[in-house]
């Protein structure tokens, strides 16, 4: 028995489980960050952080302005994908054309129409060994109007 009357394990336990609750108070106000909890259980700033980056796709109808040739044709031909889907996100381009968009490749358009299981019936696939391998899919198919014949 000590001056708290109590027993010394007891005693132990106790300073143990103060210390364990004070260094979790401790470092719970020193690591949470300032904004946390503003407007719920995350960052607060991180919603501004986020809304500030600059969006990298330009969108479906910014192509328009400059190449209403290419999406005139698109719309007769692969009207359901939008230029950017192949181009892939091509906003620094449409802010200066200077700056080239991606070079596509085979895989451009294989990535859509690789013949697969899962895609449904009506897209149209094709299997890469057996239609003209060694060829490049442009060579043969317009690529923003692949129902017309080049
Ligand atoms: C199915 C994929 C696909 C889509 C969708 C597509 N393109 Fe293309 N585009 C290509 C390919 C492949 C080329 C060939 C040149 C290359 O290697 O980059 C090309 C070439 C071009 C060129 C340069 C040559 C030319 O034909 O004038 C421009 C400009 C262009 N595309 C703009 C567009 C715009 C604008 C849209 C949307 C309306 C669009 N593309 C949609 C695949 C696509
Ligand atoms: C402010 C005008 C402008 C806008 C907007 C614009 N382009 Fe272009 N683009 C150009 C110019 C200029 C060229 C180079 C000359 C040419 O080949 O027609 C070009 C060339 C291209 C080419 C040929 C290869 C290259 O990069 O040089 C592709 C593909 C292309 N643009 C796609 C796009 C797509 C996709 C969009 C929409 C996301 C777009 N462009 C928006 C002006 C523009
Ligand atoms: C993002 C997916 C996607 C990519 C990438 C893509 N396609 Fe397509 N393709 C489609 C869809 C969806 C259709 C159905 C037509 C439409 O767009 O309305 C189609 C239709 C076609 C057709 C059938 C046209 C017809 O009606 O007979 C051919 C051929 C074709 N694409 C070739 C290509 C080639 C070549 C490329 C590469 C330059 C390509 N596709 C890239 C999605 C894609
Ligand atoms: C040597 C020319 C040639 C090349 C290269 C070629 N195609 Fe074709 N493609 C054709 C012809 C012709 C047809 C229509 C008859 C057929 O189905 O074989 C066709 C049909 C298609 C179809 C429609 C299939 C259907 O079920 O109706 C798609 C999708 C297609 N090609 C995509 C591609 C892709 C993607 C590439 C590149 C990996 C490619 N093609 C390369 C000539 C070619």
């Amino acid at each position: 028995m000590n001056r708290f009357g109590l027993p010394p394990q007891i005693l132990r336990l106790v300073l143990l489980t103060a210390l364990i609750v004070g260094t979790y108070a401790v470092a719970r106000t020193l690591l949470t960050p300032a904004t946390f909890g503003q407007y719920g259980h995350y960052r607060g700033a991180a919603l501004e952080e986020t809304a500030s980056r600059k969006p990298l796709f330009a969108g479906a109808k910014a192509c328009d302005e400059c190449h209403s040739d290419v999406s005139e044709k698109a719309t007769k031909g692969h009207k359901l994908i939008s230029c950017e889907s192949c181009h892939s996100a091509s906003s620094a381009h449409v802010r200066n054309p200077d700056i080239t968009t991606v070079k596509l490749t085979d895989n451009s358009c294989l990535r859509c129409h690789s013949s697969d299981p899962a895609r449904p019936a009506r897209h149209k696939q094709v299997t890469t060994i057996e239609h003209y391998p060694g060829d490049h899919c442009i060579e043969c198919h317009l690529p923003h109007q692949p129902n017309k014949s080049p």
